[in-house]
């Protein structure tokens, strides 16, 4: 029958335990090789974060937040457990994404200048602000760092190679008009880890899956050999280290080649980076439904869906993630699974024969998609997991997907349950704006030790 062909078709997107295992595995050793500097797919970014906030915190903060579905200027209050935040969010379109890297800072400066004036903040003393910047920065201290590759939607010219936290003071300088003092460059995962090791101080990793997909973790500054020697700025070596794996790019030097299939390849060639990010482009939501469009384009062409009609499903990006997070909440319903939410979708994309069975074949589809997507992540943390090999670890996670897919946390931490090994308890816990209240600790963090240092 249909579905017994098309449950063959889709064989390749179900992974066994053993696959997972063996990417555990794989990721190890990518990451080890990144730790040591050798040239390496997961690039294992030193963050000079070297300690978790301990309750005390407090002042006034800028953060500013760019790479997540949003970009946003927020001012931050920070008074022991007691966070104020306001903040406002503004667009940025597509033509400045991919334009160049000044229209792309200048835009940014704008916005901040508006925020600052709106809420009476341009004539306050110069706060220090928190750039969460998610996209991968070799930095050498906590306030600089280059941009290695862009990553997700952008690709402005003129910003990889050079340093953003410049980039950013430049285009203040050049409106004259708004002065600024970075005190800290942080990825949107280590702006995570903080905010949950705020209120869980076992928090030792900071998980996103949203548009994008990455993770950091504490390291021991032992196992960072590219790090051997490293003194802070008070000539004190730290015991630890948070490290910001990007781990999106695990497989791009081809140790996914053993799963991935003609539709990731698909995904991949139609991107803005091809063969870059390959394990983010399984995973996250910038992905998620694009990957699911093509295996329906497919099977559709098969003659398996839809009565053989491809036209429709056939545009790039008409399938967008929300959709399968939509079809898939359709296969919670325990009684008579109507899949009115999937009817719909394929009806307002412009389907034509659809039956019942189509419908159900559909949210198949998608199911096996986000299940794949949630046993990736999952290897990844159980990985994390085990090599830190602590008793108790709590793993802050955000993200669209996380937050909104209705299946993929639980489907996640089942998944993880089995792949960790040895005495370990575990705990994933949603830690609510990463960039804003931890881009805030990050800074007040940064500003505590040096103050207790003097
Ligand atoms: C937000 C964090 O909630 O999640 C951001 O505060 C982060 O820093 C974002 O970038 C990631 O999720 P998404 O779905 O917006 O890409
Ligand atoms: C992309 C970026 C990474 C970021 C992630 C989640 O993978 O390269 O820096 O953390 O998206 O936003």
């Amino acid at each position: 029958t249909n579905n017994e062909m098309i449950q063959e078709a889709c064989e390749r997107l179900v992974l066994s335990d053993q696959q997972l295992r063996r990417i555990m595995v794989l990721m190890e050793k990518s990451m080890e090789q990144g730790l040591s500097g050798k040239k390496a797919a997961v690039k294992m970014l030193p963050t000079y974060v070297d300690a978790v906030p301990n309750g005390t915190e407090k002042g006034d903060f800028l953060a500013l937040d760019l790479g997540g579905t949003n970009f946003r200027v927020l001012h931050i209050k920070l008074e022991g457990k007691e966070t104020k935040m306001t903040g406002k969010i503004f667009r940025v379109p597509e033509s400045i994404m991919r334009g160049t890297g000044e229209a792309l800072f200048d835009h940014i400066a704008d916005c901040m200048a508006k925020f600052m004036e709106e809420n009476n903040l341009k004539d306050a003393t110069k706060l220090p602000l928190g750039f969460t910047f998610s996209f991968p920065c070799e930095q050498d201290g906590l306030t600089r760092g280059k941009l290695v590759t862009w990553t997700k939607g952008f690709k402005a010219s003129g910003v990889e190679g050079a340093d953003v936290v410049t980039l950013l003071r430049d285009a203040c300088h050049r409106r004259k008009d708004i002065d600024i003092d970075v005190v800290a460059l942080l990825n949107d995962t280590v702006g995570t880890l903080m905010a949950c090791a705020f209120q869980e101080n076992t928090c030792q990793i900071g998980v996103i899956v949203g548009t994008g997909t990455n993770a950091c973790y504490m390291e021991r500054l032992d196992r960072i050999p590219k790090l051997a020697g490293y003194v802070d700025e008070h000539n004190v070596t730290p015991e630890e280290m948070i490290i910001n794996t990007e781990w999106g790019a695990f497989g791009d030097d081809g140790a996914l080649s053993f799963l991935r299939t003609k539709w990731d390849d698909a995904v991949d060639r139609e991107s803005i980076n091809p063969g870059q990010h390959l394990y983010e482009k399984m995973i996250s939501g910038m992905y998620m439904g694009e990957c699911a469009r093509v295996v329906l384009e497919d099977l559709a062409k098969q003659g398996l869906l839809f009565g053989g009609h491809s036209d429709a499903i056939s545009t790039p990006h008409c399938f967008p993630t929300k959709f399968v997070s939509e079809i898939d909440s359709d296969l919670l319903e325990d009684d008579d699974r109507t899949f009115q939410k999937t009817y719909q979708i394929l009806e307002d994309i412009g389907v034509e024969m659809i039956t019942a069975n189509d419908c159900a074949n559909v949210a198949y589809v998608c199911s096996l998609i986000s299940t794949r997507a949630a046993h990736l992540t999952a290897a990844g943390i159980a990985m994390l997991l085990n090599r830190i090999n602590k008793k108790h670890v709590t793993v802050g996670v955000d993200g669209s997907v996380y937050r909104f897919h209705p299946t993929y946390p639980t489907l996640l931490d089942a998944k993880i349950a089995e792949l960790i090994v040895g005495d370990i308890e575990y705990k994933l816990m949603l830690s609510e704006d990463g960039s804003g209240r931890g881009a805030a600790l990050v800074a007040a963090v940064a500003t505590r030790l040096k103050e207790e240092k003097l």
